[in-house]
């Protein structure tokens, strides 16, 4: 990481105020890995753990951090993995409690947890809340036992259950993580699904389309997925029995009851700020002349030693002025309200004359709509949103 005053100096961008901070904590170990899954989580059994010298390094790695955002307010903390409830209670209380002691954080503070079923026990996710999590997020992916399977899931549909079941009574806010168009799933079946998430009212639901990630060993060994056609007809079914249950899809493959939207992630989704510490955690960190991207080291062991010698980072690239706009968007248009045109120039530095034509492309295309404040995705602006997207692209040199 370059000394402070580096970050300070003169530069391209000139931001009128920087926007809200948020952190990200990523927690990198799960008990095995899921074929579909492209996150930095690696094998371990719970017992090898080191989970004490991580929580060292995540605190070293926060201390190297902190002249970065000095003075400034963490709006939301997300535990994320990995699976974040394979550590003890006590270890997630203690780095809250390393977190409080270095951060000021907002008073509602969101501290978000990603937490697994198949390491659920009643007292561990009560225990989480005492320690200072304010909302859980159990990632169930189906309800069937067979789906289950051939996800390499480590827990069954009834483990499912009493997570849930769990979760419900021990949080005021939740979410349940589901994907679909596995591997043999029908219509029916994921109607069935549908009616299972819905039956435990969850504040929050995201539902993930399963994409066969690079890298992964469905890459290697690609399942038999449903066909596009069926894959929208299941979006349609999705999106018509979540509104009926009167929960708003508020973005793209999340939903949720009024006020229980997800800060965290909204936050990412405006193009805010945030620091994020643990292996392989991205960041992007503004100040008034530049936005700054951050990724530190990515296998644990490493990012152990690296980061309690002060030396966690192993990317840092300013963002070009001309990437701004894409950036933006790639964010931004994920959400059903869109975006305020001020809101835009605020976060990128940028004034909207610098999109003019490409958002007059989009308008004409039909995918979005705007006013003199807002520009919002259409339904079809949503059906397309990565060609939506790309249209703010730079153009090639
Ligand atoms: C970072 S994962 C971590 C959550 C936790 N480790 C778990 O799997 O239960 C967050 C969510 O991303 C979704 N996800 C992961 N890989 C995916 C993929 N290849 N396609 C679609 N969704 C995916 C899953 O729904 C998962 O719950
Ligand atoms: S449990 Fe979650 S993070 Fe871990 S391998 Fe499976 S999908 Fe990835």
């Amino acid at each position: 990481m370059q000394d402070i005053q580096h970050y300070l100096r003169p530069g391209l961008l000139q931001l009128a105020s920087l926007p809200p901070l948020s952190l990200y904590v990523h927690l990198p170990w799960c008990l095995k890995k899921c074929p579909y899954c492209d996150f930095n989580s690696h094998e371990m059994r719970q017992a090898d753990m080191p989970e004490q010298r991580y929580l060292d390094a995540l605190v070293a790695d926060l201390e190297s951090a902190l002249p970065l955002i000095w003075g400034r307010t963490v709006h939301s903390i997300f535990l994320g993995g990995g699976t974040p409830s394979l550590f003890a209670p006590e270890s997630i209380a203690r780095l809250l409690s390393d977190l409080r002691a270095r951060l000021k954080l907002s008073a509602d503070c969101e501290i978000t947890l990603e937490a697994n079923p198949g390491t659920f026990e009643k007292e561990r996710f009560r225990a989480f809340r005492d320690a200072g999590v304010t909302r859980l997020s159990v990632g169930v992916q189906s309800f069937k036992d067979g789906h289950l399977k051939s996800l390499g899931r480590v827990h069954d549909s009834a483990q499912a259950r009493a997570a849930l079941e769990e979760a419900a009574r021990s949080f005021d806010t939740w979410n349940l993580d589901l994907m679909y168009a596995l591997p043999g799933q029908t219509l029916e079946d994921l109607r069935e699904e549908i009616a299972q998430a819905l039956a435990f009212a969850p504040p929050h639901l995201s539902i993930y389309h399963l994409t066969i990630e690079p890298n992964t060993y469905f890459a290697k060994y690609p399942p038999q997925i449903p066909e596009d056609d069926t894959a929208y007809a299941m979006l349609d079914l999705i999106t018509e029995r979540t509104a009926a249950a009167g929960l708003q899809r508020y973005e793209v493959s999340a939903y949720a009851r009024t006020n229980h939207h997800c800060r965290h992630n909204l936050n990412y989704w405006e193009y805010g700020d945030y620091l994020g510490i643990g292996a392989g955690a991205h960041g992007k960190i503004s100040f008034a002349h530049r936005i700054v991207r951050q990724v530190r080291t990515r296998e644990p062991r490493l990012y152990m030693e690296r980061a309690l010698a002060g030396n966690a980072v192993a990317q840092e690239e300013e963002v070009k002025r001309a990437d701004l706009p894409f950036e933006y968007m790639l964010n931004a248009l994920r959400l059903r309200q869109g975006f305020a045109l001020g809101e835009f120039s605020e976060r990128t530095g940028l004034a909207i004359t610098a999109i003019a034509r490409q958002l007059e492309e989009a308008e004409r295309k039909g995918w979005i709509t705007r006013d003199l404040q807002r520009v919002l995705p259409t339904e079809r602006g949503f059906d397309f949103l990565s060609d939506l997207q790309s249209l703010f692209l730079p153009d090639p040199a």
